[in-house]
Parts: C-alpha cells; sequence; structure tokens
C-alpha cells in the first residue's frame, strides 16, 4: 500500500499547531504496519532546510494561474528530522520563499496569493496519482486541511478525464473553522472544469471554498475524533458545512489523534529535568521542584499547579480560566501557561502575573523545550475549549501523569475519564466539565483540588492516566484499514 499524505507543516521542521505533529507520527506509524508512505510538502525555506539527498523528480508545469514566476521544481529527499521521511517537496521560491509564516506575513496578514500556492499543493498531489515519478505513484492520497483540500478535486478530474480509476482519496478535517475562503474571482486560476464551481463544487455563499474540495470530491472523509465526527454535521458546530457534512456521513468518520513516543514520553524525555515514569512518581515530584524554581513561584511542594500550552485564540476557550483563575490562586493553587495568540488574552494573562508573581507565571511564545518542561512539572493541564477536534495537550498531561482539566467536547470528551466517587477507583484519568462557563471549570477544579489533597488516590488516577494507551498503533491500523477500501 503507497500512501502519499499531503500537508503544509510538518513538526520539527515547521508547525503552527497539532497538525504538524501528526502529520510527522503518522507515517512512521503506518510504516511500522507495512505502508510505504511518503509526504509532499509546499517547499518552505524550514522543509528546504531539512531535505537531504535532494534530486530534482520533474519541473512541474501548472495550469496557467498557478504558475509561479521563476518556475517550479519537484524535489523528492529525505527529511532526516523526521526519521529519514521520504518526502516530495515543491520547489517554487516564488511562493513559498517568505519573510513570514507560512500563511502570513510578518504582520499576521495572510498572502494574497495563498489560493495559488496551496492549490499547488493539491495539484501536485494529483499529479503524483498520474505517475509524475514513474518509479513511485499512490495507491491513496490522504490530505490533510484546507490546504491540501484541492488534492482530492484535481484527482477527481483527472480520473474523469482519463475514464480510470487513478488512486484512492481520504481528507482528514483537523480544524472546520478554516476553510481557505477566497474570492470567487480566483476560481478561475485554478484549471478546474466550470463544473467545480456551484454548491455541488468549491462555491461557499459566494465565495471559494478549499475545504469543499476535500468535502465533495475525496473517496472518504475523517476528523481527528468520533466526537468531533458527530459535532460538525450539527448546525452548532458545523460552520456553515454541516448540511454537506450529513449528506456525506455514511463516508465520514472520526480516528482520535494518538502521542508521538519519540518525543513525548517521561521515560526518555530528553527536555526535561528528570526522566520517571509510573513507578518512579518521585521524580515529577522533582521536575515540579525545578519548574516553580524556573518560574520562581513561591510556596510549598504541595501547591496546586495548573499548567496551559495553548494557541490562544477563542477556540481554546482560556478566557474561563482568566475568570475563574482569582478563586483557583485563593484556594492555594498556582498557575504557569506557555501561549501566544489573541492580544487581549496575552495582555490578560501577562497582567494576572504582574499582578501575583508568586502564584501565576506567564511566557507569552512558542518554546518547545519549555512546553515540555511545564507539562511534566505540573500537576494538572487546563484545555476548557469551545471546540476540539482532538486536542493533543491533554495526550500528552496523560502519559506525564499531568492530570487533564477539560471541557466535554470534541476529542477531549473522547480522551478524559472524569473522576467522580464512583469512577475513582475505575476509570478516572482527569477532570470534565459541560457549561462552557468559567463556574463551571471552576466547579471542576475545586474537585481537582480535593482529590489532590488526597495523595493516594491522587497518585492512582496519575498512574491509571499515565498508562492510557494513546500511540499511533490503533490510528494507523483505523487509516490503513480505511487506505483499503478506497485504493480500489
Ligand atoms: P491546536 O492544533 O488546535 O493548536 P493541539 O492540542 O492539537 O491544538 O496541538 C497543539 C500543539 O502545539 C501541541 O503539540 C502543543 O504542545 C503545541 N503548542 C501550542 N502552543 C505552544 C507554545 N506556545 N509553545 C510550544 N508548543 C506549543
Ligand atoms: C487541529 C485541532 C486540534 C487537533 C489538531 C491535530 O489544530 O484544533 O484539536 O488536535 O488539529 O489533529
Amino acid at each position: 500500500m503507497r500512501v502519499l499524505q499531503v500537508q503544509a507543516e510538518i513538526f520539527p521542521l515547521l508547525k503552527t499547531g497539532g497538525l504538524a505533529d501528526v502529520a510527522a507520527a503518522l507515517p512512521p506509524a503506518l510504516r511500522a504496519q507495512g505502508a510505504d508512505v511518503r509526504v509532499l510538502l509546499p517547499g518552505f525555506d524550514a522543509v528546504l532546510q531539512g531535505l537531504s539527498d535532494a534530486a530534482e523528480v520533474a519541473r512541474l508545469h501548472p495550469p496557467g494561474g498557478l504558475h509561479a514566476a521563476g518556475g517550479t521544481r519537484l524535489l523528492l529527499g529525505r527529511l532526516s528530522a523526521c526519521g529519514d521521511l521520504p518526502a516530495y517537496v515543491i520547489d517554487a521560491p516564488a511562493y513559498y520563499h517568505r519573510e513570514g509564516g507560512p500563511y502570513a506575513d510578518l504582520h499576521q496578514q495572510p498572502y494574497g496569493d495563498n489560493h495559488l500556492r496551496f492549490a499547488l499543493l493539491g495539484w501536485t498531489a494529483a499529479q503524483l496519482a498520474q505517475a509524475l515519478d514513474p518509479l513511485w505513484r499512490p495507491d491513496v492520497v490522504h490530505a490533510h486541511d484546507w490546504h491540501a483540500a484541492l488534492a482530492p478535486a484535481y484527482l477527481r478530474q483527472a480520473q474523469l478525464n482519463r475514464q480510470q480509476h487513478l488512486a484512492g482519496s481520504v481528507y482528514t478535517i483537523h480544524n472546520l473553522a478554516y476553510q481557505g475562503l477566497f474570492n470567487p474571482r480566483h476560481f478561475r486560476e485554478l484549471g478546474l472544469p466550470a463544473d467545480h464551481w456551484g454548491v455541488n463544487g468549491l462555491e461557499f455563499h459566494g465565495q471559494l471554498n478549499f475545504m469543499k474540495g476535500g468535502l465533495i470530491f475525496a473517496d472518504r472523509i475523517t476528523t481527528v475524533s468520533p466526537s468531533y465526527a458527530r459535532e460538525i454535521q450539527s448546525p452548532d458546530q458545523g460552520c456553515g458545512l454541516d448540511g454537506l457534512l450529513r449528506q456525506r456521513t455514511a463516508h465520514l468518520s472520526g480516528i482520535l489523534n494518538g502521542v508521538d513516543a519519540e518525543v513525548w514520553d517521561p521515560r526518555h524525555d530528553r527536555l526535561i529535568p528528570h526522566a520517571f515514569g509510573v513507578d518512579t512518581l518521585a521524580d515529577k515530584a522533582r521536575n515540579k521542584a525545578a519548574l516553580q524554581q524556573e518560574l520562581k513561584l513561591k510556596g510549598a511542594a504541595q501547591a496546586p499547579l495548573f499548567c496551559v500550552v495553548s494557541r490562544l485564540t477563542e477556540q481554546k476557550g482560556l478566557h474561563l480560566l482568566v475568570q475563574a483563575a482569582q478563586g483557583l490562586i485563593d484556594a492555594g493553587a498556582q498557575i504557569a501557561l506557555l501561549g501566544s495568540g489573541d492580544a487581549w488574552m496575552e495582555g490578560a494573562f501577562r497582567a494576572m502575573a504582574a499582578a501575583q508573581p508568586d502564584a501565576v507565571a506567564v511566557r507569552i511564545g512558542y518554546d518547545e523545550s519549555f512546553a515540555h518542561r511545564l507539562i511534566a512539572g505540573s500537576d494538572l493541564i487546563v484545555v476548557p475549549s469551545r471546540y476540539e477536534p482532538c486536542g493533543l495537550t491533554q495526550l500528552y498531561g496523560l502519559k506525564y501523569g499531568t492530570l487533564p482539566l477539560v471541557r466535554r467536547v470534541g476529542g477531549l470528551a473522547d480522551t478524559v475519564a472524569d473522576t467522580q466517587l464512583d469512577t475513582l477507583d475505575s476509570t478516572a484519568t482527569g477532570f470534565v466539565f459541560d457549561a462552557f462557563e468559567a463556574d463551571a471549570l471552576y466547579r471542576a477544579a475545586q474537585r481537582a483540588l480535593a482529590v489532590y489533597r488526597r495523595p493516594q488516590e491522587w497518585q492512582r488516577v496519575q498512574q491509571r492516566a499515565m498508562q492510557q494507551p494513546c500511540d499511533w498503533s490503533g490510528p494507523a491500523r483505523q487509516y490503513l484499514q480505511l487506505y483499503e477500501r478506497v485504493s480500489g
């Protein structure tokens, strides 16, 4: 089974969110089960720099509108930072060699030609399915998020033109809120047939919608948790696409993300001061002491420490924590946050830390190794999302015995089991609340503090959390089953 994974990011070379973690972890998990996996990525500087043994596979001649000044080449090499993963990389400096991030410039303004930059990604995937590389043709093209969503559309077009099945297609939604919306006049530049426009094509309330390319033209649609797969079929969470998703319900499923044990495993984590495991939780306490010292958090070792590692966007619901924080601090808790995003939320957390530096520490920015120290050294990790397709930090929390305090939504609901009197000795792995309200978060946190005061019970929940199976082998098996069904 030859599988081409198509996406815009990959950890550790280029990451803006969990998509990059999945892009890096799924291929080796599939390979471990016998699949022959390659990835296709845009040639951002970080990706080109990470590509070893690069050789030109072909010069690309995309449809007129997608043509990048200076030309476009397809390279094949290996990503040594990703376990020597074979990677096709689109070398189109006019599109991908930019000063800012992968999607937006230094002022956070989306690039004006994003529709071209990412249409080229989807178009190239479909070319590979048409034997652009005579030595390797995928049986399945698996495209992720809106950036790669035109891959199934171009593939369908090629199959219709040739009257031939070329490859199966799977499209994974990591976040339905980001759909890739553009001015409709750009549709003509994509080189897709006119009948790909309209409600049964890429049109969405008069705009061009890339995500619809995946939702309409892929053989199978997945998203990253069973709960989110259900939720997005309702108007409440469907972001205007719930009708289409209900139409495709028979071909839509949820497959939970896993944790990449190469990166997140407290027994072997070189980014934390003291490795620990389920039987050596005393060493977790040493990480906590080191963290409290690093953050200048005062007070006793037994002060319960809540952490957050997150993008600070509306999705993540962290304003609930802003509102509930004082009550927790008054109850003796400490809070440590690493994140960046919306200015007002950055400001709210900064102000909290400035007012109470003994109890609150805030670091604004992106810092991979600090994320590890924070998750290893804290007692709880807070993820109060408004919606959450899967969420990875609560899974890292489980593995590190840092009990997740989460809202019952999406993948959070599917991965964390609430601690109640009747679950304490059976299923409990964290603390879960329902209403999207600060008070609901606060009450769940109070329950957490009550259990925390009983160290033996706390430890039992920690140990159960750490033993939850959340590696990638299960999800990889499920994706493989899906690939078998669509590869024809
Ligand atoms: P999302 O993709 O919606 O942001 P996930 O929980 O799936 O949410 O993935 C977020 C990923 O980004 C995790 O690997 C998390 O550790 C990481 N992350 C988020 N914010 C930061 C940050 N400020 N510094 C370092 N890592 C971060
Ligand atoms: C998205 C979602 C997040 C998910 C990640 C990886 O960024 O917001 O919930 O874990 O993709 O699938």
